[in-house]
């Protein structure tokens, strides 16, 4: 059996970034016949309608496009940027959504895993990307909500999160993001 491909977005750059920390963990709690790929968000051109407009596309824009539309579904991890969606992940939503007619985005499955340092568990950043997830038409997981407050606190002293209760909620949220995506495939 072939094995559903999973694209992990993550909003953060930062080298010891938590949100990073938070995905490399779900990702690690996939069934087995999961193909997981975190996708690196580094180096993607800003987007700018006139390369789409003249033929003109950026390089990192082709790789990136061409490496979302072999996923069957996308999980997004992020922090939060003045109560919203730091840009990085903003672009590559915007990058993938676009030329007109051709989003990579379309139609398949997904989910949200919000992290902060902070109590508000980035609840701004959260659903301000459900907005842009609604255009996009990706059905994305409404429960369980996944707002990862406090982060520092789940991590231990080699900044790994170990805590059973933890690693719990975590998989609770991938199990019903599998059961979620069993029933919003295209068949
Ligand atoms: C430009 C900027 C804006 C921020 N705004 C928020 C915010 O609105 N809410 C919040 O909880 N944390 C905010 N923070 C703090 C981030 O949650 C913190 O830097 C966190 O470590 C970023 O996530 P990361 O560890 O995955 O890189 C902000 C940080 C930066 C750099």
């Amino acid at each position: 059996m072939t094995k559903r491909k999973i694209g992990i977005f993550v909003g953060s750059l930062r080298k010891e970034s938590f949100s990073k920390k938070v995905a490399n963990t779900l990702a690690a709690q996939f069934p087995a016949d999961f193909e997981v790929e975190t996708v690196d968000l580094n180096g993607l051109d800003i987007y700018n309608q006139d390369f789409d407009d003249e033929g003109q596309v950026p390089a990192s824009w082709t790789k990136f496009r061409e490496t979302v539309k072999h996923f069957d579904a996308f999980l997004f991890v992020t922090p939060e940027y003045n109560r919203s969606v730091p840009a990085v992940l903003k672009n590559a939503l915007d990058v993938g959504s676009r030329p007109y007619g051709a989003s990579v985005w379309d139609n398949k499955p997904g989910a949200v895993v919000s992290v902060s340092p902070g109590n508000l568990s980035a609840f701004g950043a959260n659903h301000h990307l459900r907005q842009s997830l609604v255009f996009l038409n990706v059905p994305t997981m409404q429960q369980p909500e996944a707002y990862i407050g406090n982060v520092t606190g789940l991590l231990d002293e080699t900044g790994s999160i170990t805590d059973g209760e933890t690693l719990k909620f975590f998989q609770s949220i991938i199990d019903a993001f599998v059961v979620w995506i069993d029933h919003n495939s295209k068949k």
